[in-house]
């Protein structure tokens, strides 16, 4: 695969790409039963739709918001009315497991000089408290979050927040790496040299925006840059 060239950045998403969010309900898939898988799955789907809807409703509220409105609509959609289950839920959802990939590939970036940050809809709070569960806060320089610009991801207002924060005047110097399809393609269409993390398997969406690199895993991140 052909090496990124110029860049100055590395700019990680969070969800899916660093932190694994099907770990909560995994944890407490023996309590849940046999919904569990689908009740997850579920909840991201619909966390990820009711951000794009207030974002074009221009109505936003933040992340944490909108993860407890999506776990209430998944959890009623599945007939599971157990408050107990959602505070549980929404308590793991801070603590989310990375995936075991992620602080090695950071650590590789770090010892090449490169700057680091993470790129996020979550809100300041949550970020805070999984990157620190997660031991990733000495290996990041920047945990941004779309707090800062009021929308969510696909938003260019989002994209360009992290060159603000890094003063690069040039997309291309920042490399971005996401697991989810829209986020990385958005973020290519936008400028940036993308990798995106094919953790799951998926097509490309059909949406403008061709990431640079399709990694199966973090690992092999630090040989493209
Ligand atoms: C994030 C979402 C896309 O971390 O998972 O921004």
């Amino acid at each position: 695969m052909a090496k990124f060239e110029g860049i100055r950045a590395c700019v990680f998403d969070a969800y899916g790409t660093l932190f694994d969010v099907h770990a909560p309900v995994a944890k407490l898939a023996a309590e849940i039963g046999e919904k569990a898988d689908a009740l997850s799955k579920l909840w991201r789907q619909k966390q990820l739709e009711y951000s794009w809807l207030r974002s074009l409703m221009g109505v936003h509220a933040d992340f944490w918001h909108v993860t407890g409105d999506a776990l209430d609509y998944a959890l009623a959609f599945h007939g599971i009315d157990d408050p107990g289950l959602k505070d549980e839920l929404m308590v793991l959802y801070l603590k989310l497991d990375a995936y075991p990939d992620a602080k090695p590939a950071l650590e590789a970036i770090k010892s090449r000089n490169l700057r680091t940050a993470i790129l996020s809809n979550g809100s300041p709070s949550m970020l805070d408290a999984a990157v620190r569960s997660a031991g990733l806060d000495k290996l990041l320089d920047e945990v941004l979050s779309v707090e800062d610009v009021g929308i969510y991801k696909p938003s260019r207002r989002v994209y360009r927040l992290a060159m603000q924060k890094f003063v690069i005047h040039d997309a291309p110097a920042i490399c971005f790496v996401s697991s989810n399809c829209w986020d990385a393609q958005a973020a290519a269409q936008f400028g940036f040299q993308v990798a995106r993390v094919d953790r799951f398997g998926l097509p490309d969406d059909k949406i403008p925006g061709k990431p640079r690199a399709l990694i199966k895993s973090l690992g092999e991140l630090p040989d493209l840059l």
